[in-house]
C-alpha cells in the first residue's frame, strides 16, 4: 500500500487544486481524533442525529435486514452504529459473518478484536484493511468464485452492506464510481444501507461550525493530514505558517450536491519539503492546500439529489427515514 499512498499524495500535491486526499488523515491517530470529535464535539451534529435516527427506526429496519447472514461494513471505524444492527440480528441468528472494511488497518484490527470479545464465536469476523474499491473487488471476486463452483445453487445467503457517514466524505465525482462498484458486488436480494447528511443548506453557519468548531475538535482531526505527512513522509510543514479555513458550497442542481471545502492557507511565503516524495514546493502568502480532492467533502443532499445519484448507479431507494440532519436509506439493486 505504501507506493500507492505515495503516488496518490504526489498526484494531489502536484495537482490543481493542490490537495491531500481526504482518506489521508485516517491513520490510527486520525481515527482516534475522529472518534473524539464525533463523541465530544457538540458542534458536530451528524453523529448525534445519526445515532438518534438509527435507534428510532431500529425495530422497523431489522424487518428488512433479518434474512441476511453477512454484513459488510464500509469504513467501519469503531463500528458503534453497526453494533446496533449486530446486537439485534444476533438475537435471532445463530451466527453472522461480519466483514469490516477500513483503510486505517491498525484501527480496524482493534475494532475487530473488540467485537470478537463482545460477540465471541457467534460473529465470524473477516476484516479487510484496504481502500473501499480494492475491498469491494475482493468481495466481488470471492462471490464470483463461489458462483463458478456452485452455479445457480449459489443463493446461500444474502448480505447487507452498510456505509455509515462515509459516502458523503468522498467528492461527488467519486461517489458514483463507488456506488457502481457496490452495485457490482450485490446480488438480487442484497441491501445497501447508507446514512447521509440532508441538513438544509440555508443553515450555513451550523454546517461550517460542524467542520471547524471553536473548540478545535475538527481542526485536530483535519490537521492530522499535515502531521502525518511530517511523521511518515519526512515533511517539514510548519503549521504555524498556515491558517485553516472552510466554506459551504451550495449546489441545488439535481445532478450534484452541496459540499464543504476545507483548506489550509499560507499566512506568509514558505517552502515545504517532503523528503519521502522528493518534493519541494513554495507556498505564496494566501495560497491554499486543500485537505480533500476537488469539489469538497462532507456533502449535503436533498432527497431528489440522492435519488438521481442512486439511479445513475442502477440502484433504487427502497425506503428512507429522515430527521433534521440525517437520512437513512435502504437501497436495492435495480
Ligand atoms: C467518517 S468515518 C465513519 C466511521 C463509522 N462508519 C461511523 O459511522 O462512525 C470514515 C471511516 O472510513 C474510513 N475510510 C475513509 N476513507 C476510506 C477509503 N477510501 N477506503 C476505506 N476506508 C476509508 C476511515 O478510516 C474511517 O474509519
Amino acid at each position: 500500500m505504501d507506493n500507492l499512498i505515495k503516488a496518490e499524495l504526489l498526484k494531489g500535491l502536484l495537482g490543481n487544486p493542490v490537495h491531500i486526499p481526504a482518506w489521508y488523515p485516517y491513520d490510527e491517530e486520525g481515527s482516534r481524533l475522529n472518534d473524539i470529535c464525533m463523541e465530544q464535539c457538540r458542534w458536530y451534529y451528524f453523529h448525534r442525529f445519526e445515532m438518534k435516527i438509527l435507534n428510532d427506526i431500529l425495530t422497523e429496519l431489522i424487518e428488512y435486514l433479518k434474512d441476511s447472514r453477512m454484513l459488510v461494513d464500509l469504513g467501519s471505524g469503531n463500528a458503534t452504529k453497526t453494533m446496533l444492527i449486530l446486537d439485534r440480528l444476533l438475537k435471532t441468528h445463530e451466527s453472522l459473518t461480519y466483514v469490516p472494511v477500513d483503510i486505517s488497518t491498525e484501527f480496524l484490527n482493534k475494532t475487530a478484536a473488540n467485537l470478537k470479545t463482545i460477540y465471541g464465536n457467534k460473529l465470524e469476523i473477516q476484516p479487510i484493511g484496504e481502500e473501499y474499491m480494492v475491498a469491494l473487488r475482493k468481495i466481488k471476486y470471492v462471490f464470483y468464485s463461489v458462483y463458478l463452483l456452485f452455479g445457480n445453487n449459489f443463493n446461500w445467503f444474502t448480505k447487507i452492506i452498510v456505509w455509515f457517514g462515509s459516502l458523503q466524505s468522498l467528492s461527488y465525482g467519486k461517489q458514483l464510481d463507488y456506488l457502481l462498484e457496490i452495485r457490482n458486488t450485490m446480488q438480487v436480494d442484497d441491501k445497501l444501507l447508507i446514512t447521509l447528511d440532508v441538513t438544509d443548506t440555508t443553515c450555513k453557519q451550523t454546517i461550517e461550525l460542524a467542520y471547524l468548531d471553536p473548540e478545535g475538535y475538527s481542526e485536530n482531526f483535519h490537521l492530522n493530514s499535515i502531521h502525518r505527512l511530517n511523521r511518515e513522509m519526512n515533511a517539514n510543514i510548519d503549521i504555524s505558517k498556515f491558517k485553516i479555513r472552510n466554506e459551504l458550497v451550495v449546489n441545488s442542481r439535481s445532478n450534484n450536491c452541496s459540499y464543504v471545502n476545507v483548506w489550509i492557507e499560507a499566512i506568509e511565503n514558505c517552502d515545504v519539503h517532503i523528503g519521502q516524495l522528493d518534493l519541494t514546493r513554495e507556498f505564496q502568502k494566501g495560497e491554499r492546500l486543500y485537505l480533500h480532492e476537488e469539489n469538497g467533502i462532507s456533502c449535503k443532499y436533498t432527497i431528489e439529489q440522492l435519488e438521481y445519484l442512486l439511479n445513475k448507479a442502477s440502484l433504487g431507494m427502497e425506503k428512507y427515514w429522515r430527521n433534521e440532519h440525517v437520512a437513512v436509506i435502504l437501497v436495492n439493486r435495480k
